[in-house]
């Protein structure tokens, strides 16, 4: 784990799980809901837990025989947890793991950068990567009632591979510098679509996925859609509105994780629910939201 992560799970307001009150009562809809959908309540697994902010904990240790926790920073979740009474604690497991082997590239690329490897390498490197938690995939293969995807798609590695570059590729010109960026946009349009196959795969066959992403930062350009959508009646109508805001606003992993997690549930009519919403994710920066479950497609 690193200081990239740490720093993002404990540089945070310290009232954030009270101002996120209005979020978990999105995220925790979406748990009820499922919850009474699914006959068998044994498992419910949170990819990235962090420090619970946006988790009922409760909700899940009261219907589920086990809760499994999932993050890079075990030290958020273990304080996430602490509130627990004893009983719900010892339904929780806490999975330690970084899910698309972030490590291996943050040190090989670090590497690469401060032996000032040439550009041409550097995107033959990038070009030929695949960022997977293989060990973890094996090991989880089928292995949950329910998948929750907590908000954890933009942090995926673009963001502190842009740092890294930032941070080590001096010796680069700028328009090394830009060509080296889209090689990152193309990691990243890989990771996303691996990462969704892969909690696919950790869902049992007839069991329900969740999901809740960040995919437009609000400003004063785009925050009128926040009224706009109120004035739209069908659902379909809502949904072409927000791709189109997606299109013009969207954080990129954000929507290639909801749009490709659409087509892995089974989306007729009654079997999937999608919402938005507004999430204060820090005092200045409110982000809209989109969330997702279904059961899992065939
Ligand atoms: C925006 S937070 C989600 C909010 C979180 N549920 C909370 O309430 O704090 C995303 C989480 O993803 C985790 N994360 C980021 N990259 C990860 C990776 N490669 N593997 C596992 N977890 C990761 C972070 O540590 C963080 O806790």
């Amino acid at each position: 784990m690193t200081a990239f992560y740490k720093s993002m799970n404990t540089d945070r307001d310290a009232n954030r799980r009270e101002k996120w009150k209005r979020h978990r009562e999105q995220t925790s809809d979406f748990i009820r809901e499922v919850t009474d959908l699914i006959s068998r309540k044994g498992s419910i697994a949170v990819f990235g837990a962090g420090n619970c902010d946006d988790l009922e904990l409760e909700l899940m240790t009261s219907n589920y025989d086990k809760v499994v926790l999932i993050d890079i920073d075990k030290e958020a979740v273990k304080q996430g947890i602490s509130y627990l009474p004893e009983v719900d604690r010892q339904k929780i497991e806490i999975i330690e793991t970084d899910l698309v082997n972030m490590s291996t590239f943050r040190e090989e690329f670090s590497k690469k950068l401060e032996e000032n490897l040439p550009k041409k390498k550097l995107s033959k490197y990038l070009r030929s990567i695949q960022l997977k938690n293989e060990e973890f995939h094996e090991a989880y293969k089928g292995a949950f009632d329910v998948t929750v995807i907590a908000a954890i798609q933009t942090q995926l590695f673009y963001n502190e591979a842009v740092f890294i570059l930032s941070e080590r590729g001096g010796y680069l010109t700028t328009d090394e510098i830009k060509d080296i960026t889209l090689d990152l946009v193309y990691v990243r349009d890989q990771v996303i679509p691996s990462f969704i196959s892969m909690v696919y795969d950790c869902t049992k066959d007839d069991g329900y996925m969740i999901q809740w992403t960040d995919i437009i930062e609000i400003n004063h350009s785009n925050v009128a859609m926040l009224d706009e959508i109120e004035k739209l009646y069908t659902g379909k109508d809502r949904i072409n509105y927000v791709n189109k805001m997606c299109n013009s606003y969207g954080i990129p992993a954000g929507v290639n994780s909801y749009k490709l997690f659409y087509k892995r549930i089974n989306s007729e009519y009654g079997k999937f629910l999608m919402r938005y919403w507004r999430w204060p994710f820090a005092d200045n920066k409110h982000y809209f939201v989109v969330g997702l479950y279904g059961q899992k497609g065939v």
